[in-house]
Formats: C-alpha cells, sequence, structure tokens
C-alpha cells in the first residue's frame, strides 16, 4: 500500500495498482506548489465529510476520471446531482470493493456542503485488502468510538490524523487516539495549511517519540509506502 501526501487532509493511496483518492482539496491549498489535480488518477473517490477543504476538486477530478465517490449518503447524493457516480455508505457499515474493504466509521466535527446543502454526519475511513490497514481519521476530535476499531477492523498498519488543532484534535489527543486505535504508526494530516493549524512538527516528533510512537509528517507529493 503507497499513500502519498496531496496536502492537508488529501491523500492518494495505491494499492494494487487501484488509486484511491482521499478529500481532494488540492488547487486551491495555498500551501501546495507542486500538484497538479490534471496529473491525478483515481479509480475512487473517498470524501470524510462535506467541507469544503475536502471536497474541493472532488468534480472536476470525478468527472475527467470517472472515478466512484464514496462517502455518506448525502455528500454521495449532492456529487451524484453534478454527474458524478456514487457508493453510499453511512456509519458503522462496511462493504467489499474490487481493491478491499471500506468501514465507515464516526468522527466527531461537522459537514455541509460548500453551498450549505446539509452534508450528513462527518466520518472517516478503515480501509483493508489482504496484506494492509489503514485508518484515516478525517477531521474529528479525540473521540471514544475509536477504541471499537480494534475490534472491529484487522490490525492497522498506520493511521492518518490531523494534528493542527483548532477545527480538529490536536496532537496530543493524536497520540492518545493512536492508543485508542493500537497503532504507533500515525501520518500527520490538517495542518500548516493556513495559521490558525500551524504547528511545530520537531516537537511533536519528540513527543511522539518519548512515547515509543512515530510520527511522519510527509511533504507534499512524498509517498510512504506501509
Ligand atoms: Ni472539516
Ligand atoms: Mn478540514
Amino acid at each position: 500500500m503507497k499513500v502519498q501526501f496531496l496536502g492537508h487532509g488529501s491523500f492518494l493511496i495505491e494499492i494494487n495498482g487501484t488509486n484511491i483518492l482521499i478529500d481532494p482539496f488540492i488547487s486551491g491549498n495555498p500551501s501546495n506548489k507542486s500538484i497538479k489535480i490534471t496529473d491525478l488518477e483515481a479509480d475512487y473517490i473517498l470524501i470524510t465529510h462535506g467541507h469544503g477543504d475536502h471536497v474541493a476538486d472532488v468534480e472536476a477530478i470525478g468527472i475527467r476520471t470517472k472515478a466512484k465517490i464514496i462517502s455518506n449518503f448525502e455528500v454521495v447524493n449532492w456529487f451524484e446531482k453534478k454527474g458524478l457516480s456514487g457508493h453510499a455508505m453511512n456509519h458503522g457499515g462496511k462493504y467489499q470493493f474490487d481493491f478491499g474493504t471500506v468501514k465507515y466509521v464516526s468522527a466527531i466535527h461537522s459537514s455541509s456542503m460548500p453551498d450549505g446543502t446539509y452534508g450528513g454526519n462527518p466520518g472517516g475511513f478503515v480501509i483493508w485488502s489482504e496484506s494492509k490497514c489503514i485508518y484515516i481519521a478525517g477531521d474529528t476530535a479525540l473521540t471514544m468510538d475509536m477504541k471499537l476499531i480494534p475490534m472491529l477492523c484487522p490490525t492497522l498498519d498506520a493511521v492518518i490524523l490531523p494534528v493542527g488543532d483548532n477545527f480538529t484534535m490536536g496532537y496530543e489527543e493524536a497520540m492518545i487516539a493512536s492508543d485508542f486505535v493500537e497503532c504507533n504508526e500515525v501520518i500527520a494530516c490538517h495542518y500548516d495549511t493556513m495559521d490558525v493549524i500551524k504547528v511545530d512538527k520537531d516537537h511533536i516528533t519528540k513527543e511522539f517519540t518519548a512515547k515509543g510512537k512515530n510520527i511522519t509528517f510527509l511533504n507534499i507529493g512524498q509517498t510512504k509506502t506501509i
């Protein structure tokens, strides 16, 4: 499983040749200077919730690539009205796709579409294939529901957690979240994009290391193989 960071909460995950794009917010991301959405290939686009900093490039990429949208019912419904095709899920549900299994799990946040339409309840995803399992928390506070993930899913190989604070949990809670989901391999997201979510990466890295955990801050465009 290859995990490429595209900035903010956006990732491109490759599983056995299938490209799974997560929360594309690329063309309007002020800290992205290297990734062009016209270069991205996607077979599926997973959307954690409806906020603009997670869905801004879904329509353009979805129309061009014919990728299938996977999200909650309300988000999928909104994009299907724009001509995209989708697979609607809801909290607690899992479904086996051709690349692996996806489970839509709880997140504590809000969700409205860019035009103000109700975006359903926000979520995260656990994705697993035969060999690897990853949890993408999405925008969320620390929540006790994270303890359900190791009870219901295969052992996690990595977890993508927000660490920027203000709109989501900060790094202190991300360390606890890593305990709750029983995975010490953390990939950071949702930080540094704008001033209110600026973080001290060196400090956070030291704090994680002191707890026996590994946190990775990928550069935009950088890939980590799990
Ligand atoms: Ni959000
Ligand atoms: Mn966000």
